[in-house]
């Protein structure tokens, strides 16, 4: 069934999809999923044509049950409106976000487009997000079915840019967020907000988790790295973190590192297979460095079972993806669970967590 629901997106979807502007057939996606994730007919249906279940892939990792490890990563569902329709998609979680402190419109349109040729988005939304407020308001009464991540950043705008302004808008969302969903990430990497990364500085960083620290909650926090930064500073922000409540890292954000005249003509950050070596190389040196003692989740390039089990075999215990689903279909989650628990069967594995760290090379 998914070689050919993949096999018409791929053929007779994808280059009508890819005809129109990238944004508007997001948007229209997410109407879809939407509409989709309202009736107990269209949410089974889904599930029928696109979700894989295994118990060799199910986890439980910081306390919470995921039944499979593969997860939508924070970005298509900016303003956590498809909750209900993902678990029947196939994923095992999802990361809702960015959220940010205010509402925020992101960076003037056009502000996506597609690399078919480099496998890779170019993203340039700037956060665009309703805000935690409403946002935390839409999700208070709902009863999740798979592991929620609640992703934030500081609001796109100037006032944010300074440092106290900064942390201050982070506390905000955290704290609004601090007993919905199921995890924490705070997103120190997005390539395309005023001000830059700013909290990619020690200090800085420092100030916000202390700031963050205060707030009570029972979910883990994870921190998301952008794939540019250079060992020395990952060494010196692992350092800040062991002394704040940090459980794990999500390796990675987009790269700004742009090889080919087409993507410098675009504003942005790249995914997909841009990101992909960058993300394992992240994946493999906090893992390493930590000795396992941190919660890894591998983001970036993800389009195959391998892609995902060579994570997982660096060192992530999760793995989250976007644009390979863009780019493959919607029933790439199923093929990649299913080819997980393949790659398993070849190893003797009875549990996807016998395969994490073990740094096998050529998979
Ligand atoms: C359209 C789009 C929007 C994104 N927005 C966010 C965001 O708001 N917050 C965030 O932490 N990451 C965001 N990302 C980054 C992704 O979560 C992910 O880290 C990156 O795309 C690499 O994964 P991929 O190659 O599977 O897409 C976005 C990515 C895409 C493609």
């Amino acid at each position: 069934m998914a070689k050919i629901i993949g096999s018409i997106y791929r053929r007779a979807l994808k280059p009508i999809l890819f005809l129109f502007d990238a944004e508007q057939i997001h948007d229209l996606f997410t109407s879809v999923g939407i509409l989709l994730g309202k009736f107990k007919a269209t949410r089974a249906v889904t599930r029928w044509l696109f979700a894989y279940k295994n118990p060799r892939l199910e986890q439980t990792v910081l306390g919470i049950k995921f039944a499979n490890p593969i997860g939508l990563s924070a970005g298509f569902d900016k303003d956590a409106k498809l909750t209900d329709i993902m678990p029947e998609v196939g994923f095992g979680f999802e990361e809702v976000g960015s959220i940010t402190g205010e509402p925020c419109e992101g960076n003037p349109k056009p502000r996506l487009w597609r690399l078919p040729n480099l496998g890779s988005l170019v993203v340039h939304y700037g956060l665009k997000n309703e805000g935690c407020v409403k946002i935390a308001a839409r999700l208070a009464a709902k009863k999740f079915k798979l592991p929620i991540g609640t992703n934030v950043a500081k609001t796109n705008n100037v006032a944010c840019a300074e440092t106290q302004a900064g942390i201050a808008d982070y506390a905000k969302a955290f704290a609004a967020l601090s007993d919905i969903g199921d995890y924490f990430t705070v997103n120190i990497s997005c390539p395309n907000a005023y001000g830059g990364e700013p909290f990619v500085d020690p200090v800085r960083l420092e100030q916000l988790l202390a700031r963050l620290d205060a707030i009570p909650t029972k979910k883990p926090v994870f921190l998301k790295f952008s794939p540019d930064l250079t060992n020395e500073t990952v060494d010196a922000l692992l350092n800040v973190c062991a002394k704040h409540r940090v459980h794990g890292f999500i390796c990675t954000n987009l790269t700004k590192e742009k090889k080919d005249e087409n993507e410098i003509r675009l504003k942005g950050g790249l995914s997909g297979r841009m990101v992909k070596q960058l993300s394992d190389d992240q994946i493999a040196y906090i893992y390493n460095k930590t000795q396992g003692k941190y919660v890894i989740i591998g983001v970036g390039g993800v389009s195959s079972a391998k892609d995902a089990f060579r994570k997982i075999q660096l060192g992530a215990t999760l793995v989250e993806l976007i644009t390979g689903m863009v780019f493959e279909g919607p029933q790439l989650i199923g093929e990649i669970n299913r080819g997980l628990v393949r790659l398993m069967d070849q190893r003797g594995y009875k549990n996807i967590s016998e395969a994490v760290g073990t740094g096998e090379k050529n998979i």
